[in-house]
Protein backbone atom coordinates (compact mmCIF):
# COMPACT_ATOMS: atom_id res chain seq x y z
CA UNK A 1 0.00 0.00 0.00
CA UNK A 2 1.76 3.33 -1.29
CA UNK A 3 1.66 6.10 1.42
CA UNK A 4 1.24 9.89 0.41
CA UNK A 5 4.06 11.65 2.22
CA UNK A 6 2.45 14.72 3.61
CA UNK A 7 3.69 17.71 4.66
CA UNK A 8 2.90 18.69 9.01
CA UNK A 9 3.63 22.07 10.65
CA UNK A 10 3.62 23.37 14.23
CA UNK A 11 4.83 26.72 14.47
CA UNK A 12 8.65 27.45 12.99
CA UNK A 13 8.84 23.12 12.38
CA UNK A 14 7.59 21.83 9.35
CA UNK A 15 7.82 18.23 8.34
CA UNK A 16 8.04 17.50 4.45
CA UNK A 17 8.95 14.48 1.91
CA UNK A 18 12.20 14.15 1.15
CA UNK A 19 13.07 14.65 -2.42
CA UNK A 20 16.15 14.07 -4.66
CA UNK A 21 16.96 17.78 -5.06
CA UNK A 22 17.54 17.66 -1.57
CA UNK A 23 20.41 15.32 -2.01
CA UNK A 24 23.31 18.41 -1.72
CA UNK A 25 22.02 20.35 1.02
CA UNK A 26 21.38 16.91 2.90
CA UNK A 27 25.19 15.89 1.99
CA UNK A 28 26.38 19.30 3.11
CA UNK A 29 24.66 19.71 6.33
CA UNK A 30 25.81 15.86 7.18
CA UNK A 31 29.29 16.97 5.65
CA UNK A 32 29.38 19.57 8.44
CA UNK A 33 27.63 17.74 10.97
CA UNK A 34 29.87 14.86 10.92
CA UNK A 35 31.38 14.92 14.15
CA UNK A 36 28.01 15.46 15.60
CA UNK A 37 26.13 12.74 14.14
CA UNK A 38 28.66 9.98 13.75
CA UNK A 39 28.17 8.37 17.05
CA UNK A 40 24.94 8.03 16.80
CA UNK A 41 24.91 7.08 13.10
CA UNK A 42 23.12 3.52 11.77
CA UNK A 43 26.17 1.80 9.97
CA UNK A 44 26.21 -1.46 8.07
CA UNK A 45 28.04 -4.68 9.88
CA UNK A 46 28.73 -6.06 5.79
CA UNK A 47 29.20 -2.49 4.24
CA UNK A 48 31.28 0.47 4.75
CA UNK A 49 29.54 3.56 5.57
CA UNK A 50 27.49 4.79 2.08
CA UNK A 51 27.82 8.60 1.13
CA UNK A 52 25.72 8.06 -1.64
CA UNK A 53 23.03 10.62 -0.52
CA UNK A 54 21.21 10.42 -3.80
CA UNK A 55 21.32 6.95 -3.49
CA UNK A 56 20.03 6.91 0.01
CA UNK A 57 17.17 9.38 -1.00
CA UNK A 58 16.41 6.79 -3.54
CA UNK A 59 15.96 4.00 -1.49
CA UNK A 60 13.94 5.84 0.76
CA UNK A 61 11.74 6.94 -1.67
CA UNK A 62 11.34 3.58 -3.36
CA UNK A 63 10.70 2.25 0.27
CA UNK A 64 7.82 4.59 1.29
CA UNK A 65 6.39 3.90 -2.42
CA UNK A 66 6.21 -0.08 -0.74
CA UNK A 67 4.22 1.40 2.03
CA UNK A 68 7.03 1.03 4.15
CA UNK A 69 8.18 4.17 5.02
CA UNK A 70 7.71 7.65 5.95
CA UNK A 71 11.19 9.64 4.97
CA UNK A 72 10.77 13.42 5.96
CA UNK A 73 13.17 16.67 5.95
CA UNK A 74 12.46 18.42 9.13
CA UNK A 75 12.63 22.44 8.32
CA UNK A 76 13.21 25.25 11.21
CA UNK A 77 12.10 28.56 9.98
CA UNK A 78 12.29 27.20 6.09
CA UNK A 79 15.99 25.87 6.44
CA UNK A 80 16.70 21.97 6.20
CA UNK A 81 17.11 21.30 9.60
CA UNK A 82 17.42 17.34 9.72
CA UNK A 83 15.43 14.12 9.19
CA UNK A 84 13.03 12.32 10.31
CA UNK A 85 12.39 8.61 9.12
CA UNK A 86 9.51 6.47 10.25
CA UNK A 87 10.47 3.17 9.22
CA UNK A 88 9.24 -0.67 9.56
CA UNK A 89 5.68 0.34 8.82
CA UNK A 90 3.69 -2.58 9.18
CA UNK A 91 -0.26 -2.93 9.53
CA UNK A 92 -2.75 -5.98 10.20
CA UNK A 93 -1.91 -7.17 13.94
CA UNK A 94 1.13 -5.69 14.64
CA UNK A 95 0.07 -1.81 12.73
CA UNK A 96 3.39 -0.32 14.35
CA UNK A 97 6.24 1.80 13.01
CA UNK A 98 9.80 2.85 14.03
CA UNK A 99 10.88 6.27 14.45
CA UNK A 100 14.40 7.40 13.97
CA UNK A 101 16.00 11.96 13.80
CA UNK A 102 18.83 13.60 13.91
CA UNK A 103 19.35 17.70 13.53
CA UNK A 104 22.21 19.52 12.52
CA UNK A 105 23.96 20.68 15.79
CA UNK A 106 23.36 24.90 15.03
CA UNK A 107 19.42 23.64 15.86
CA UNK A 108 19.44 21.90 18.70
CA UNK A 109 18.16 22.57 21.62
CA UNK A 110 15.03 24.35 20.22
CA UNK A 111 12.08 21.92 20.81
CA UNK A 112 12.48 21.06 16.71
CA UNK A 113 13.29 17.05 17.37
CA UNK A 114 10.25 16.67 19.74
CA UNK A 115 7.58 18.61 17.81
CA UNK A 116 8.69 16.81 14.26
CA UNK A 117 8.24 13.09 16.07
CA UNK A 118 5.17 14.79 17.82
CA UNK A 119 3.48 15.66 14.71
CA UNK A 120 5.29 12.24 12.72
CA UNK A 121 3.29 10.14 15.61
CA UNK A 122 0.17 12.00 15.50
CA UNK A 123 -0.26 11.47 11.98
CA UNK A 124 0.66 7.47 12.19
CA UNK A 125 -1.81 7.42 15.35
CA UNK A 126 -4.95 9.02 13.36
CA UNK A 127 -4.11 9.06 9.89
CA UNK A 128 -2.68 5.88 9.05
CA UNK A 129 -4.07 4.09 12.09
CA UNK A 130 -1.34 2.69 12.99
CA UNK A 131 -1.21 1.23 16.50
CA UNK A 132 1.98 1.51 18.00
CA UNK A 133 5.01 3.76 17.79
CA UNK A 134 8.41 2.58 18.61
CA UNK A 135 12.07 5.25 19.40
CA UNK A 136 15.46 3.17 20.09
CA UNK A 137 18.07 4.96 21.68
CA UNK A 138 21.49 4.28 22.96
CA UNK A 139 21.62 4.96 26.59
CA UNK A 140 24.66 7.46 26.26
CA UNK A 141 22.65 9.39 24.47
CA UNK A 142 20.86 11.98 26.48
CA UNK A 143 19.77 14.49 24.70
CA UNK A 144 17.95 12.14 22.33
CA UNK A 145 16.53 10.43 26.08
CA UNK A 146 15.10 13.84 26.76
CA UNK A 147 12.99 13.80 23.59
CA UNK A 148 11.13 10.97 24.27
CA UNK A 149 10.89 12.16 28.32
CA UNK A 150 9.68 15.32 26.85
CA UNK A 151 6.82 13.65 25.01
CA UNK A 152 5.91 10.88 27.43
CA UNK A 153 7.19 7.56 24.81
CA UNK A 154 6.93 4.88 27.52
CA UNK A 155 10.08 2.69 29.01
CA UNK A 156 10.09 -1.23 27.62
CA UNK A 157 13.08 -1.93 28.23
CA UNK A 158 17.06 -2.65 27.21
CA UNK A 159 17.54 -4.45 24.17
CA UNK A 160 21.16 -5.81 24.26
CA UNK A 161 23.61 -5.45 20.76
CA UNK A 162 20.04 -4.33 18.91
CA UNK A 163 21.36 -1.85 16.38
CA UNK A 164 24.41 -1.31 14.63
CA UNK A 165 25.73 1.94 15.19
CA UNK A 166 28.83 3.56 14.35
CA UNK A 167 30.88 0.24 13.62
CA UNK A 168 29.43 -2.12 16.34
CA UNK A 169 26.24 -3.57 18.00
CA UNK A 170 24.65 -1.08 20.40
CA UNK A 171 22.55 -1.82 22.89
CA UNK A 172 19.48 0.35 23.13
CA UNK A 173 16.75 1.68 25.56
CA UNK A 174 13.17 1.04 23.79
CA UNK A 175 10.27 2.98 24.39
CA UNK A 176 6.58 2.76 22.61
CA UNK A 177 3.59 4.29 22.58
CA UNK A 178 0.19 2.82 21.91
CA UNK A 179 -2.94 5.10 20.55
CA UNK A 180 -4.50 4.37 23.09
CA UNK A 181 -3.07 5.96 25.42
CA UNK A 182 -3.39 9.47 24.75
CA UNK A 183 -6.83 11.09 24.02
CA UNK A 184 -5.20 14.35 22.83
CA UNK A 185 -2.54 13.14 20.41
CA UNK A 186 1.11 13.20 21.30
CA UNK A 187 1.72 17.26 20.16
CA UNK A 188 -1.51 18.64 22.53
CA UNK A 189 -0.97 16.49 25.34
CA UNK A 190 2.86 17.78 25.47
CA UNK A 191 2.08 21.65 24.71
CA UNK A 192 -0.95 21.27 27.31
CA UNK A 193 1.40 20.25 30.11
CA UNK A 194 -0.46 16.83 30.17
CA UNK A 195 2.62 14.04 30.09
CA UNK A 196 2.77 12.06 32.70
CA UNK A 197 5.98 12.69 34.67
CA UNK A 198 7.04 9.01 35.24
CA UNK A 199 6.20 7.52 31.70
CA UNK A 200 9.91 7.63 30.75
CA UNK A 201 11.79 6.43 34.22
CA UNK A 202 14.40 3.75 32.92
CA UNK A 203 14.95 1.09 35.54
CA UNK A 204 18.29 1.01 37.58
CA UNK A 205 18.72 -2.55 37.00
CA UNK A 206 18.80 -1.81 32.79
CA UNK A 207 21.08 1.07 33.48
CA UNK A 208 23.51 -0.96 35.51
CA UNK A 209 22.89 -3.68 32.91
CA UNK A 210 24.04 -1.61 29.94
CA UNK A 211 26.87 -0.03 31.69
CA UNK A 212 28.50 -3.44 31.45
CA UNK A 213 28.33 -4.51 28.04
CA UNK A 214 27.29 -7.83 26.70
CA UNK A 215 29.89 -10.90 27.26
CA UNK A 216 30.58 -11.73 23.68
CA UNK A 217 32.32 -14.84 22.31
CA UNK A 218 33.51 -13.48 19.50
CA UNK A 219 33.48 -9.90 17.19
CA UNK A 220 31.48 -10.44 13.70
C1 LIG B 1 19.01 13.97 19.83
C2 LIG B 1 18.61 15.16 18.99
C3 LIG B 1 17.84 14.67 17.78
C4 LIG B 1 17.72 16.09 19.85
O1 LIG B 1 17.14 17.07 19.01
P1 LIG B 1 16.75 18.55 19.50
O2 LIG B 1 15.91 19.12 18.42
O3 LIG B 1 17.94 19.29 19.90
O4 LIG B 1 15.85 18.21 20.78
P2 LIG B 1 15.54 19.20 22.02
O5 LIG B 1 15.49 20.60 21.58
O6 LIG B 1 14.36 18.61 22.69
O7 LIG B 1 16.80 19.01 22.98
C5 LIG B 1 16.97 17.81 23.70
C6 LIG B 1 18.11 17.98 24.69
O8 LIG B 1 19.33 18.16 24.01
C7 LIG B 1 20.23 18.88 24.87
N1 LIG B 1 20.81 19.98 24.11
C8 LIG B 1 20.29 21.19 23.83
N2 LIG B 1 21.14 21.91 23.07
C9 LIG B 1 22.21 21.13 22.85
C10 LIG B 1 23.44 21.30 22.16
N3 LIG B 1 23.71 22.42 21.51
N4 LIG B 1 24.30 20.27 22.14
C11 LIG B 1 24.03 19.12 22.79
N5 LIG B 1 22.88 18.89 23.47
C12 LIG B 1 22.00 19.89 23.51
C13 LIG B 1 19.44 19.38 26.06
O9 LIG B 1 19.69 18.49 27.14
C14 LIG B 1 18.01 19.20 25.56
O10 LIG B 1 17.12 18.97 26.63
P3 LIG B 1 16.38 20.24 27.31
O11 LIG B 1 15.53 20.87 26.24
O12 LIG B 1 15.61 19.64 28.41
O13 LIG B 1 17.47 21.17 27.78
C15 LIG B 1 19.85 15.98 18.51
O14 LIG B 1 20.66 16.25 19.65
C16 LIG B 1 20.68 15.24 17.47
O15 LIG B 1 20.36 15.26 16.29
N6 LIG B 1 21.76 14.56 17.90
C17 LIG B 1 22.64 13.83 17.00
C18 LIG B 1 21.94 12.65 16.29
C19 LIG B 1 21.15 11.78 17.24
O16 LIG B 1 21.50 11.60 18.40
N7 LIG B 1 20.02 11.24 16.75
C20 LIG B 1 19.13 10.42 17.57
C21 LIG B 1 19.56 9.01 17.62
S1 LIG B 1 18.44 8.07 18.65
Amino acid sequence: MPITIPTLKEGPVVLRAIRLRDARPLERALLENRSWLRQWEATSPHAPMNFDTRASIRSLLANARAGHGLPFIIEYEGKLAGQLNVSSIAYGSLSSATIGYWVAEEFAGRNVTPTAVALATDYCFYQLGLHRMEICIRPENEPSLRVVEKLGFRYEGLRRRYIHINGDWRDHFCFGLVSEELTQGVLRRWVDGGVPPDATVITPEDRAAAAHPLPIQRNL
